[in-house]
C-alpha cells in the first residue's frame, strides 16, 4: 500500500529536517564569519582611535599606521601601567560588566553604573620615538544612549587634541551633532585642568567667544541638544577626574615635565 505522504508524522519529520538544516547553516556561518567579524571590529576601533587623534586619512593603511601606536593598560586607582594578561582586544567598557574585574560606582556622573579596574590607553609615537598623543577610551550617558568615544591629548597630558564618538544612539541633527567635525574642532587646544590641577574643562550652553571667561577650558554647547552636551561634559569630566584617568594623567604630566615619558 502507498505511504501517506501527508501524514502528521511525515509533516513533522520534514519540518524538523528543514529546521535542522537551517540551524546548521546559520551556526556554521556564525562560526566561520566570527574571525572576519572580529578583524573588522578591531579595524573599526583602530580607525576611530586614529580619527580622534587626528591621524586618520581616508584610504590609509590602518594596520601600518597602528604600528606607531602602543596599547597599554592602566590601573585606574594608581595610574600605573600593569602588564599581565591583557590582549589587544581588551576593552574596559566590556570588562566593566564582569564583577571580578570592575566595581560599582557610588558617584556616577557619567551614568555608567560600573567601571573596570583596568583601562586601556593608546600612545602614538613619531618616527623619532617621541610621544605625540595619549588617547583615552571614554564613555557616558547622553539623552538616549551611552556614548562611546576617544579623547586624544597632547603628550603634556592636559591639552585636548581631539575627541570622537564611534557608538551612540543620540538623535541625528540634535545630539547626533557630537559627530560633527565642526563641533569636535572646538575641543582642540582646550585645557582639562585649572592651575590647581582640578578638572576645569566644561561644555557650556551657547558658544564660547573672545569675552567668555576662562575660555581655554570651555567648549561650545550643542544648540537644541543641551542634554546630550551635558552628557559629554559629564563623561569627559568623569574620565579625566580622580575616579577615571586622573591619577594616570597626573603621573604622565609629571613625567612629561621631567622629560621622562615612556
Ligand atoms: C524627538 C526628539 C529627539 C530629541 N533628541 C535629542 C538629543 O538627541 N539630544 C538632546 O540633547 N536633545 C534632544 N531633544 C531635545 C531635548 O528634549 C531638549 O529639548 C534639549 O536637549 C534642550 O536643549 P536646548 O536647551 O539647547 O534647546 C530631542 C527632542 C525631541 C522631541
Amino acid at each position: 500500500m502507498a505511504e501517506n505522504k501527508e501524514s502528521i508524522g511525515n509533516t513533522l519529520f520534514v519540518a524538523f529536517m528543514v529546521c535542522l538544516v537551517c540551524a546548521v547553516v546559520v551556526s556554521s556561518a556564525a562560526v566561520i564569519l566570527r574571525p572576519i567579524q572580529q578583524a573588522n571590529e578591531l579595524r573599526d576601533r583602530q580607525i576611530n582611535i586614529l580619527r580622534a587623534a587626528d591621524l586618520y586619512e581616508p584610504g590609509m593603511d590602518v594596520e601600518r599606521a597602528f604600528e606607531d601606536i602602543d596599547m597599554r593598560f592602566v590601573d585606574l586607582d594608581t595610574g600605573e601601567y600593569v602588564e599581565n594578561g591583557f590582549g589587544r582586544d581588551y576593552e574596559h567598557r566590556r570588562a566593566a560588566r564582569e564583577p571580578e574585574k570592575s566595581r560599582r560606582l557610588q558617584e556616577d556622573p557619567a551614568g555608567i553604573r560600573r567601571q573596570a579596574n583596568i583601562a586601556e590607553v593608546y600612545l602614538a609615537w613619531d618616527d623619532d620615538d617621541n610621544l605625540t598623543r595619549i588617547i583615552l577610551p571614554v564613555h557616558g550617558y547622553g539623552l538616549w544612549s551611552t556614548m562611546y568615544g576617544f579623547l586624544a591629548l597632547e603628550p603634556n597630558a592636559h591639552t585636548v587634541s581631539g575627541i570622537g564618538f564611534y557608538e551612540h544612539g543620540e538623535t541625528p541633527g540634535l545630539g547626533g551633532e557630537i559627530d560633527n567635525p565642526r563641533w569636535q574642532a572646538n575641543w582642540e587646544g582646550k585645557e582639562l585642568f585649572d592651575e590647581g590641577g582640578d578638572v576645569a574643562i566644561q561644555v557650556i550652553k551657547g558658544n564660547v567667544d573672545s569675552g567668555t571667561p576662562n575660555r581655554e577650558h570651555k567648549v561650545d554647547g550643542l544648540s537644541g541638544a543641551t542634554l546630550t552636551a551635558n552628557g559629554v561634559n559629564n563623561l569627559v569630566r568623569f574620565w579625566v577626574g580622580e575616579q577615571g584617568f586622573g591619577p594616570y594623567l597626573s603621573r604622565m604630566q609629571q613625567e612629561y615635565a621631567e622629560g621622562a615619558v615612556n
